[in-house]
């Protein structure tokens, strides 16, 4: 039989493809949901939801208890842009839950842990082409303090106290089911749905702000196969690359299926984010490693987006 999984964060724009991905694999009676709101119907009807705040321990640890929980993904978390105006509140949602949660593991009481770190981590003295796995990380913002600050515990529970918990450093994430909250990297996702409701769209970043980015079900995969694979004890967060474009490119690669779309950039405070972040990503250690390989390009990508969307604005 497999074990018990608890998803934190479920209701959010990877916690819940994430849960749909576990719950596929390893049964819907497996894979329990959680969030301190509401998730997608598809959420909520696929199988046990329970309302859970991530700062609270009790409340984790009575779910944990209730539901013979082995493995926790901790997908709760406040992004880049929506941190820089609740400095405290990102602090305390990043790095308390992420403290229960290794308690949790130290103690003995679950097995296994996953908990996303992010490009964030990186800062304006690193490279920022192909950014290594081991390089510079000095983050300017409060996000990427607190993952990088994340990553330093990890280890340290990982040494010092045998948790097993294992991280990936995400790159913006592209999805049509989920809207993404509060990031640098959301106008990704936001230009997709401009074009078909629209026709246009005011771009927070400047055109040739290059990032790093990733396909939904690309990063599924990648988190679903780091928790699976055995021999990673190399590294406790690993770079994961896939594509990364300018808002310039994706503009061109929409206009060949909508050839109308109109876009203007009036870059905001996200601008300082972006340009502090890598343009590339080395992804060598988690290929090496665990067989790492992405599969979405610009171009497909654009293709689902757009076909999925499409269909989902047709049916509402
Ligand atoms: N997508 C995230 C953000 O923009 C990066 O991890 O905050």
């Amino acid at each position: 039989m497999s074990e018990k999984i608890l998803v934190i964060g479920a209701s959010g724009q990877i916690g819940s493809e994430l849960t749909m991905g576990l719950r596929k694999i390893y049964g819907d009676s497996h894979v329990i949901a959680s969030d301190i709101r509401e998730g997608s119907s598809e959420l909520m009807n696929s199988g046990t939801f329970e309302f859970v705040d991530a700062t609270n321990k009790e409340q984790i640890e009575q779910i944990v208890q209730k539901h013979t929980i082995e493995v926790v993904y901790l997908m709760a978390a406040m992004l880049s842009g929506a941190a820089e105006k609740n400095p405290e509140k990102a602090w305390d949602l990043n790095m308390t839950s992420l403290f229960h949660v290794l308690n949790l593991a130290k103690e003995g009481v679950i097995k296994r842990i996953f908990w996303p770190s992010s490009i964030a981590i990186f800062g304006n003295s690193t490279p920022k082409q192909m950014t290594g796995q081991q390089t510079i990380t000095e983050p300017s913002t409060v996000y990427g303090i607190s993952k990088l600050t994340g990553e330093r515990w990890c280890d340290y529970y990982m040494s010092n106290f045998n948790v097993d918990v294992r991280s990936i450093r995400y790159p913006g994430i592209i999805s049509w089911k989920t809207m993404p909250g509060g990031g640098t990297t959301d106008y990704a996702v936001e230009i997709y749905h401009k074009a078909i409701i629209e026709g246009k769209y005011e771009c927070f970043l400047s055109e040739n702000s290059r990032l790093p980015m990733m396909f939904m079900e690309d990063a599924i995969k990648a988190t679903i196969d780091l928790m699976k694979a055995s021999n990673i004890n190399n590294y406790i967060a690993y770079n994961v690359g896939a594509v990364d474009f300018t808002p310039k490119e994706i503009v061109k690669e929409i206009k060949k299926h909508l050839p109308e779309f109109e876009v203007s950039y009036v870059p905001d405070f996200r601008q300082k984010i972006a340009d502090s972040w890598p343009q590339s990503i080395d992804d060598n250690a988690a290929k090496r490693d665990w067989n790492w390989e992405h599969t979405f390009d610009l171009e497909t990508m654009t293709s689902e987006m757009l076909t999925r969307l499409n269909e989902k604005y047709a049916k509402s």
